[in-house]
């Protein structure tokens, strides 16, 4: 089966601050994006990369990435831009949507969730333990429930789907959702977890980025 990867880096970055696409942003000469398909080209799992980037960067997104890599414009939502990468990827048996702003995810981690897809699951996402308590509240910051934490995760990106029920999940939904695995959910497909990696954080805030680039910083590690 043909693995098609779809990276949505078409997000304006607003958390973080930096006055430019996230995406953009660089870590040690190189930018959030280049790091991001470097590790899905890197797991060896992947057969073809499609990045979504906002409609007035396609152009040198193309001259800059290399070959066999396609670029297409995004939309509004992370929704509408992982939908455009949908529709580019006609002929993916499994398809995964990896945040460019995971861009430290260790290519292991890539590669175990292809494996999981390989082996006949049809939704795999990688998750993590809460470390903090999480509360459920009211539009006046009035608490309303404490979820039990041992039943929480934090899931992670890339997620990986068998295609048609990814194409079937965003077909049947106009709707917005945090993750890809929200809409297949809803479709009632199972959806299974397996270990994330804390390196396979999403960079979102100016505390993200500091640390992503100790972590890349070559006097320190
Ligand atoms: N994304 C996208 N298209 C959008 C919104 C988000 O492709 N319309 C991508 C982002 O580029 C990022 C990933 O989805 O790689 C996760 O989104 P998020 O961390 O929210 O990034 P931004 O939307 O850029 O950040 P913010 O919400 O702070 O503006
Ligand atoms: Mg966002």
């Amino acid at each position: 089966g043909r693995v098609v990867a779809l990276v949505p880096a078409a997000g304006q970055g607003t958390r973080l601050g930096e006055g430019m696409p996230k995406a953009f942003v660089e870590l040690r000469g190189r930018t959030l994006l280049q790091r991001a398909v470097a590790g899905l080209l890197d797991s060896g799992v992947v057969d073809e990369v499609v990045v979504i980037v906002p409609a007035d960067r396609v152009g040198e997104v193309r001259a800059d990435l290399p070959g066999g890599v396609s670029v297409v414009a995004g939309g509004a939502e992370r929704t509408d831009s992982v939908r455009a990468g949908i529709a580019a990827a006609p002929d993916a048996d499994l398809l995964l949507v990896h945040d460019a702003a995971r861009a430290l995810t260790p290519p292991a981690l890539i590669a175990r969730v292809v494996a999981e897809l390989r082996a006949g699951r049809e939704a795999v996402v990688p998750a993590l333990p809460v470390t903090d308590t999480v509360k459920t509240v009211d539009l006046l910051g009035v608490v309303v429930a404490t979820p039990e934490r041992s039943e929480l995760r934090a899931v992670q990106t890339p997620q990986g789907f068998d295609a048609d029920l990814l194409r079937r999940a965003y077909a049947g939904s106009e709707e917005i959702a945090t993750d890809d695995a929200g809409l297949v959910e809803r479709v009632g497909a199972t959806v299974r977890t397996i270990a994330g990696e804390p390196l396979a954080f999403k960079i979102t805030t100016p505390l993200d980025l500091a640390l992503a680039r100790a972590l890349t910083d070559p006097d320190t590690n």
